[in-house]
């Protein structure tokens, strides 16, 4: 089966929302006692789409149980496909893991989560309309799965815009590289489509989960938005903003906030995020914090009010549960879904079974680190695929699949020929371990020393004229 676009199979949740919208349909029609053949046409397609759903998920529909390979909920509000569901991998907002140590298996993900793979076909698509050579993350699958991203481009196909919408949560002072990568990929889509961006600080989130203060918390946003800025945004398009401040400064976002939380039971969100009977009541309701930003009537300033503007959120896979709810709440408020671009994860230095992450410091390189902190770290932590002994090496030659050195060059080496004969070099024995590490420290080196350079032009007055509510370069 295919979807409206053409495109990969309708997901479970789409089919399961087609038929609790047909059921509707039918009660409807019976309540306001219509013709009896448009009522019979009515119930046939109510069966056709039971027959698929059955067909697609391999259960029977029902009524206010939404289907468990799209994180959804159980009768009991058990998590099915949600948090830690599934499979050898675990892959959530907190906590990703697997045993495998090529990564997590992102096709396994992808049918778990019920989204639809970036094939070629998108690629292609992204150059045609964009113009432009997609960027190395497309060419090389390291944004590997989409929601509604065809229809993103139909609609830009017929003049019709969107905005972007990404975040961080600001757990600290410093950002790691890993957190690069959706905005390094947003600031692309930006410049390539001319398109509006807000960006969400959840120094709420982080309040409310870590022992942190609120004053730390909301310190950290604005720290780390200097690293955000220092990628290189358009202020005349970006707007960044702190959750602690704007909540209280726009009543148009907080509606959003109440209209989201009035449709999400304590019986999905369990389900969803894995809360639990003693998690604060703050955590169970701020999924509809990160919900509010994929709606443009949280942003009268930049969009005058409409709410139908298409949104785009580009992140890492982990935060595709807040998502998925975000998705499924949409109509029922009025509101068109988000449509989702997934990264895959920026591995670990010690390896790929778990992602680069900010609470483990010697995972990570951090974008305040020293080209020597770079050189140090690569060398003494990173995982190599390498053999024991030179002449092993040499006679064997490496697994590039499993090497960390040579999984953060495919993110960060811009060269596709350069690449491929690094990594054949590497499998063959000619290059040695230690000379893998040595081009990827004088590749990212620089990188991050340059970051550094833009991020202390970054000044408070800079800062202040992103974070400020504001009319953006958009035509409404
Ligand atoms: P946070 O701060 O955990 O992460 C910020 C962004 O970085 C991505 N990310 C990674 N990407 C690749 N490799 C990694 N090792 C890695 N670690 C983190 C995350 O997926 C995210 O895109 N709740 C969110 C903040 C948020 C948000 C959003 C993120 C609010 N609204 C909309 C994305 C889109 C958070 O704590 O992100």
């Amino acid at each position: 089966m295919t979807d409206s676009q053409g495109g990969a199979a309708t997901s479970p949740m789409e089919l399961y929302e087609k038929l609790t919208a047909q059921g509707e349909e039918v009660r409807g029609l019976k309540t306001a006692k219509a013709e009896k053949a448009e009522v019979e046409a009515a119930v046939q397609m109510l069966l056709k789409l039971k027959v698929d759903y059955k067909q697609t998920t391999g259960q029977d529909y029902k009524a206010g149980c939404p289907p468990s390979e799209n994180a959804a909920v159980t009768d009991n509000g058990t998590a099915a496909g949600g948090v830690g569901a599934g499979g050898d991998d675990t892959v959530d907002p907190w906590n990703v893991s697997t045993t495998n140590a090529k990564g997590v298996d992102y096709d396994k993900l992808i049918v778990r989560f019920g989204s639809s793979k970036i094939d070629k076909e998108l690629v292609d698509r992204v150059e045609k309309v964009s113009g432009q050579k997609p960027h190395r993350f497309l060419r090389r699958g390291k944004f590997f799965s989409h929601r509604d991203m065809n229809q993103v481009l139909d609609a830009y196909e017929k003049q019709k815009s969107f905005y972007l919408y990404t975040g961080r949560g600001p757990s600290s002072e410093a950002m790691h590289v890993g957190h690069l990568i959706p905005f390094i990929f947003t600031k692309w889509l930006q410049d390539v489509f001319d398109i509006p961006l807000v960006i969400q600080l959840t120094d709420d989130e982080k309040y409310l989960w870590k022992d942190l203060s609120l004053e730390d918390c909301h310190r950290f946003a604005v720290e780390n938005a200097k690293d955000i800025i220092a990628c290189g945004f358009d202020v005349n398009k970006t707007f960044i903003f702190s959750d602690l401040e704007y909540m209280g400064a726009s009543s148009d976002f907080y509606r959003n906030v109440v209209k989201v939380q009035k449709h999400v039971t304590f019986n999905q969100v369990k389900g969803i995020f894995g809360f639990t009977d003693s998690d604060c009541i703050g955590k169970i309701s701020f999924p509809a914090i990160q919900a509010a930003p994929s709606f443009s009537n949280s942003f009268p300033q930049i969009f005058g009010g409409r709410k139908d503007i298409q949104c785009l959120i580009p992140c890492a896979i982990d935060q595709d549960p807040y998502f998925r709810m975000t998705r499924d709440v949409a109509p029922r408020i009025g509101y068109p879904k988000p449509a989702l671009l997934h990264s895959t994860f920026f591995p670990a230095l010690q390896g790929a079974q778990t992602k680069m992450s900010a609470s483990d410091a010697n995972s990570s390189i951090f974008l305040t680190d020293t080209p020597k902190q770079i050189k140090n770290k690569i060398n003494k932590h990173a995982f190599s695929g390498g053999k024991d002994t030179v002449e092993e090496h040499r006679k064997h030659g490496g697994n590039a699949d499993v090497d960390v050195s040579f999984m953060y060059l495919t993110f960060f080496l811009e060269d596709d020929e350069q690449l491929e004969k690094i990594r054949q070099d590497y499998t063959s024995g000619n290059l040695l371990t230690g000379e893998l590490k040595k081009l990827l420290i004088e590749t990212l080196q620089p990188i991050i020393t340059q970051h550094q350079e833009r991020r202390k032009q970054v000044t408070d007055e800079t800062v202040k004229q992103f974070m400020t509510p504001r009319p953006l370069n958009f035509k409404i």
